[in-house]
């Protein structure tokens, strides 16, 4: 779409992440938001008001009849986003499209298809790459700070609820069933990250993992999938393994101004290591990078640390992609890759045994 003056921007969805969504649309000189679509109305036209946007709608036909819409952000939850990416992109929109993509890798496949149809763009947006400290710690891998990266571990504590953001029944709801979410709240909609972090950080791919994933009763139907771990392996030589521990502290206080989740990442080198010790949460006071090598430690402590400021950046991505003309950050290639790490996870831990990603890959999805 290069040659385009501006970006204008639809949300479709204005529920609790929409507050952070929006950042990069209203931060970006050439981007605007214009329309919003929520099927609650009051909703949607609160978030019109609120953004400067012209229209507000409660049905997604409206908004996609909407000539002033280049691009859709679509922010419904997980078992709507097939028929609303594929809806947009037959209308001849620009599509973003949350993490987790879709629930299914058939779902992703016919939206990738009609993607490819329409001749539209098509990003899935996965925040944490666009996190300045993930970046900051990629770059020092890539330029060979610790050596060969030899193991990814990643770390997330649940905390207490009702700390940090509130999160309403509504949003949590769809969340909890596995029918409209895709997997469980923790391990396959937040999983979504930590798989993409865990591929990102080794340049192989994941050949086989292994999850135990509990589940800790919360209420009257309402369970967390959480404490679990999940462990993997990389292809080909050296032998690499990485490993993602969640632990349901749900007395304890989780210092954050947005989900109370303290997500910490070790990437261990053949010379030395790097730390990300913060992300969605803030628990302790220390720098947001700290990189070991040659028996000195160096912290980085000049960069923005702010959770939000990863949904900004994002946005900002998507816009310059698409007056640009170029690709967005994540590839739909990329995205499918991570479903199958998260869909294999889940797998692992319902048939209590290790399995190959090919088995997702191949397309027997079960
Ligand atoms: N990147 C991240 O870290 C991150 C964090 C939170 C949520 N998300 C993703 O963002 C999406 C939304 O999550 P959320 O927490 O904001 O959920 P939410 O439940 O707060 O918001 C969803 C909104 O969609 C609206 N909606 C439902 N059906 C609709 C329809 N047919 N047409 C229009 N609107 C409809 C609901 O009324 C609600 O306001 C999900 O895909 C989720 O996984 C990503």
């Amino acid at each position: 779409m290069s040659g385009a003056e501006r970006i204008r921007v639809g949300f479709v969805g204005c529920g609790r992440i929409a507050d952070l969504q929006c950042l990069g649309y209203l931060a970006h000189p050439r981007a605007e938001i214009v329309a919003v679509c929520d099927v609650d109305r009051a909703l949607a036209e609160r978030r019109a008001a609120e953004w400067g946007a012209g229209a507000a709608y409660d049905r997604l036909e409206d908004l996609l009849d909407d000539p002033a819409v280049d691009a859709v952000e679509i922010l419904t939850p997980h078992h709507l986003h097939e028929a609303h990416a594929r809806a947009a992109l037959a209308a001849g929109k620009h599509v973003s499209l949350q993490k987790p993509p879709t629930r299914t890798l058939a779902e992703l496949d016919r939206i990738a298809a009609a993607a490819r149809e329409s001749g539209r763009v098509l990003r899935v947006f996965e925040n944490f790459m666009h996190y300045a400290p993930h970046e900051k710690a990629l770059e020092l891998v890539e330029s060979g700070a610790i050596g060969t990266p030899l193991s990814v571990r990643l770390k997330t504590a649940a905390g207490r609820f009702g700390d940090g953001w509130e999160v309403g029944p509504a949003t949590q709801a769809w969340r909890l069933d596995l029918e409209t979410c895709g997997g469980g709240p923790t391990t396959f909609d937040h999983g979504y990250h930590c798989y993409h972090v865990a591929q990102r950080f080794v340049p192989a791919p994941v050949e086989r993992v292994h999850a135990f994933i509990h589940w800790t009763k919360l209420g009257d139907n309402a369970w967390i999938d959480g404490p679990a771990l999940v462990s993997w392996r990389y292809a080909g030589d050296p032998t690499r393994y990485g490993s993602w521990e969640v632990i349901a502290s749900l007395g304890m206080r989780v210092r954050s101004k947005y989900y109370v989740s303290d997500d910490r990442l070790e990437i261990h080198g053949s010379e030395g290591i790097v730390w990300v010790n913060r992300c969605t949460g803030k628990l302790l006071d220390e720098p947001p990078v700290v990189l070991y090598r040659e028996g000195e430690t160096r912290a980085f402590h000049d960069l923005e640390a702010d959770w939000a400021d990863s949904f900004r950046r994002g946005g900002v991505d998507f816009v310059d992609a698409l007056l640009e003309g170029r690709a967005p950050a994540q590839t739909l290639d990329d995205a499918r890759e991570t479903l199958v790490f998260a869909l294999a996870a889940g797998r692992s831990a319902r048939e209590c045994r290790e399995v190959a990603l090919d088995e997702l890959r191949d397309g027997r999805e079960g």
